[in-house]
């Protein structure tokens, strides 16, 4: 018997072991060139021809044979030999992203509090520095101002209790004008700036960067900023104002009618008309350009969320406190929105309106009362 020689030319090639691609990348260029983010480890990386090539290869169908091309996706995690643990998610991919790639940020190694503290101190620094550098724009410059009558909290005859319990949205108000007094407190005790909001930073000799309100605001940076649309407000004529939080003035930024104004606000907010007839509402709008000065990583788009809300809370509080009626809408056309509002496209972000007026409390709107009993109908 004679062993054969196994001939090297029709032997079959070296099966590889599968790879598994990791489920959390996208592609996206940079310039002439093609990066790969890992969203899930907050890794990023440019490719070049053959990697991309390969990779490519991997997503559409797994390659027949290995390449040293693999090694280095395998120390990054871009590919793996097991698989990627699956998470559950019920919306789309942009979602997803969002997600898990502002959370588990990389941390600084364990460092002793006073070094800890002593980068809180340099970054505050930094902040100082890059807020100098850059700045942010006035969007109320040279527009016409009017000084709002002033205001004092004892204004609030608040049971904060009480308020907490009544408080509901209603979608039902009656047109009835509410006082500009009235408004100036809402506006004052929410939006107004605090005076000498640290007394510590005279004390110790520093500078705390930042705003104080009656709510918190991340990094104190109070990036919100209210557009005030007058419907029904006695003494102030119909129309769409800003609001500066320092002079405690309206700044007038369009005149319209208020029929004009229930028109658009309707349309503006999705075709909702349950904030009709109410006497003023209140866009909450984000200045983003604030917040990315001092928070560079998009995690800090969350925070702009939550100021809104600890905002809108406060207003709604007080506006219950004062027997008016609340409806709150975060659903908007944002386009025309931000066109409405005479705002920027990029950097600039409407977050939620409020109505505010009179009106009966009730939750559902008669057209929504007239649906449902045409809808009984027929089903009988
Ligand atoms: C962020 C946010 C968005 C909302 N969007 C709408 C909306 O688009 N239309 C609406 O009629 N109500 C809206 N609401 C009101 C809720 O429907 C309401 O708060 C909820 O039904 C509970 O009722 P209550 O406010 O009376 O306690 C919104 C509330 C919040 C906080």
């Amino acid at each position: 018997m004679k062993k054969e020689c196994p001939d090297k030319s029709v032997a079959s090639p070296s099966q590889p072991k599968p790879l598994y691609v990791n489920p959390y990348l996208f592609l996206h260029s940079v310039g002439e060139e093609i990066c790969v983010w890992d969203y899930f480890h907050h890794q990023q990386f440019i490719l070049d021809a053959p990697h991309l090539d390969r990779l490519i290869a991997h997503l559409t169908s797994p390659p027949l044979s290995s390449s040293p091309l693999d090694n280095i996706f395998l120390e990054e995690g871009i590919l793996s030999e097991t698989p990627f643990p699956r998470h559950q998610w019920g919306w789309d991919l942009l979602g997803q992203i969002y997600h898990f790639g502002t959370r588990d940020l990389d941390e600084p190694e364990q460092r002793s509090t006073l070094a800890r503290a002593t980068d809180f101190l340099n970054a505050c620094s930094a902040f100082e520095k890059r807020q100098l550098q850059t700045g942010t724009p006035d969007p109320f410059i040279g527009l016409p101002r009017i000084d709002l009558p002033d205001w004092r909290s004892d204004h609030f005859d608040l049971n904060l209790g009480k308020a907490l319990e009544a408080r509901m949205t209603s979608r039902v108000f009656n047109g009835e004008s509410i006082s500009l007094h009235d408004l100036s407190a809402c506006l004052g005790m929410t939006f107004a700036q605090k005076e000498n909001p640290w007394p510590e930073a005279d004390i110790h000799k520093v500078t705390f960067l930042g705003k104080r309100r009656t709510s918190p605001s991340a990094g104190g940076l109070h990036s919100v900023i209210p557009y005030i649309v007058a419907f029904h407000v006695e003494g102030l004529a119909p129309g769409l104002y800003g609001y500066d939080d320092v002079s405690h003035q309206l700044v007038l930024r369009a005149s319209y009618t208020a029929a004009e104004l229930d028109t658009h606000v309707t349309r503006l907010c999705g075709d909702q008309f349950f904030g009709e007839n109410a006497a003023c509402g209140i866009f909450f709008v984000s200045r983003l350009d604030q917040v990315w000065t001092k928070y560079p990583h998009s995690r800090a788009y969350r925070d702009v969320f939550l100021d809104g809300g600890h905002l809108s809370q406060t207003l709604l509080l007080l506006a219950t406190s004062l027997e008016w009626n609340t409806w709150i809408t975060a659903y908007f056309r944002d386009t025309e929105l931000v066109s409405f509002l005479h705002l920027r496209s990029d950097a600039d972000l409407p977050l939620l309106y409020v109505a505010l007026g009179k009106g009966d409390r009730q939750a559902l709107h008669p057209s929504v009362l007239e649906a449902l009993r045409l809808r009984q109908k027929e089903s009988t």
